[in-house]
């Protein structure tokens, strides 16, 4: 049978209700990870059969990336598990429209595969940003260093190429999609590509795992220096997305901010040690297991944290705003400094109106904790700080309201059902 992923019946305007005050306690499943599934579905488009993706989260951002290969020609299979078998040999379009890429900027992932595999590319520019400028420079000087002719015309990036050829790429800042690009398409050209300065995330290993079991020659992916040994071609195989770190670390800080205990399954703890030191320091007994983590916060509140985001294996921007949310409701003062992205404390206009005493200096959210939040009305204009209101909605007195929930949607499954399931009292309202 033939499932395609449809339009999300879930409502742009949709909110969430959420009546804090309650000590989050159970165990949740963590799904399959965004930031490993987006890319693992433009690298499908290397293979020369066809491929069955398995462990994918159901995400708005994973419903758009089907879209968009669905709309080059691609047959998608989606069964009722979520498996999704890609057969990337049916594609007739080489086109990734504005439509997609303003919606979701992980588009840019199939300029590298679309190039390498077919020579030839149109990829929007994705434009701005809610957390900052977030160029791709990057990603065009490495494929232009490998042989592609790039030209940008009418907000499209034109690449073509006959083959690429391999080359030394010195990373000038360490970038996780760049990065990714670059490792797709450096696995058809000719020859070897060294990366340098590569990022080091979960995610981009978790990538070069499956490129090699599609045949594809990578070592030293999670370090520094990537090398690729360019093949003629890859073919078709079944992977398994690795677990969400990101998922699994909003879950445990929501826990902690309640006083609350939890346990996390399906998880990879391994890729969690500069977040687990955090949630340490903020007085959360930690236990792990091989896939699962317990969380006991004994009733007690958090003390405030110092958090500085980098690059992995450094403290995540991506759990960044869900850690100010912790330091507002937190004993002491806290500061959480932001390195990645230069505008991504949206949240901490939000928080103010819930009672947080917390300011913005420079790169650092500066808080001195205060022991109840109030719940407001509040939105946000990213993922990650929308999960931060929702996770001080579940601290606040009264009734929070978190606004354009579009955003949650895009990166967290289920999340107002893995949040009942632990004793959080939320709801979703279509409006
Ligand atoms: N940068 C450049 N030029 C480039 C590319 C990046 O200057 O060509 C800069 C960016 O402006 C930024 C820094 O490099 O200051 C790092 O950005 P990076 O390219 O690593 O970010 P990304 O690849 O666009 C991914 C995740 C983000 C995550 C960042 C950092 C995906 C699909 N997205 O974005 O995830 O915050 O890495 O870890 O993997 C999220 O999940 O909420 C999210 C935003």
């Amino acid at each position: 049978m033939r499932i395609f992923f449809c339009n999300d019946s879930r409502d742009l305007m949709d909110k969430l209700i959420i009546n804090g005050g309650r000590p989050l306690d159970g165990a949740i499943r963590i799904s399959g990870a965004k930031n490993a599934v987006l890319p693992i579905l433009a690298g499908t488009l290397l293979a020369e059969g066809p491929v069955t993706v398995s462990n994918v989260p159901h995400l708005n951002d994973v419903t758009t990336t089907v879209s968009l290969l669905g709309r080059m020609g691609v047959d998608l299979v989606v069964d009722e598990k979520l498996n999704i078998e890609v057969d990337p040999q049916t594609i007739k379009e080489f086109c990734a429209p504005y439509e997609l890429v303003k919606t979701m900027r992980a588009s840019i992932l199939v300029l590298g595969p679309l190039l390498a595999r077919y020579g030839r590319a149109e990829v929007s520019l994705p434009g701005g940003c809610a957390i900052g400028s977030r160029p791709v420079d990057l990603h065009i000087k490495g494929l232009q260093a490998m042989g592609a002719e790039i030209d940008v015309q009418n907000g499209y990036i034109l690449a073509k190429a006959k083959r690429l050829r391999g080359a030394k790429l010195v990373m000038d800042t360490v970038t996780v999609t760049g990065t990714e690009n670059l490792l797709m398409a450096a696995t058809l050209a000719e020859g070897e590509t060294i990366i340098e300065n590569a990022a080091r995330e979960p995610e981009v290993v978790d990538l070069a795992d499956f490129l090699n079991k599609m045949g594809a020659q990578i070592s030293g992916a999670g370090t520094p220096t990537i090398t690729v040994k360019g093949v003629d071609s890859l073919k078709g195989v079944r992977y398994r997305v690795l677990p969400d770190r990101i998922e699994t670390g909003t879950y445990l800080v929501a826990a902690a901010i309640t006083g609350g205990r939890i346990k996390v399954k399906d998880t990879d703890p391994k890729l969690l040690d500069s977040v687990i030191v955090k949630l340490r320091d903020a007085g959360a007994k930690i236990t792990l297991g091989d896939d699962w983590i317990e969380l006991d916060m004994q009733g007690r509140r958090p003390q405030a944290v110092t958090v500085k985001t980098a690059p992995y294996p450094a403290f995540p921007t991506d759990m960044q705003a869900q850690f100010t949310a912790l330091n507002v409701v937190a004993e002491g003062t806290g500061s959480v400094t932001e390195n990645v992205f230069e505008n991504r404390f949206m949240h901490v206009q939000e928080m103010q109106r819930m009672g947080a005493d917390v300011r913005v200096e420079g790169k650092t959210a500066l808080t001195r904790g205060v022991k109840n939040l109030n719940g407001a009305q509040v939105m946000a204009t990213d993922l990650r700080a929308s999960a931060s209101l929702i996770i001080a909605g579940l601290v606040a007195n009264g009734e929070t309201v978190v606004d354009r929930i579009y955003h949650i949607d895009r990166g967290y499954e289920a999340i107002e059902e893995k949040l009942s399931q632990l004793g959080g009292k939320i709801r979703r309202i279509a409006v």
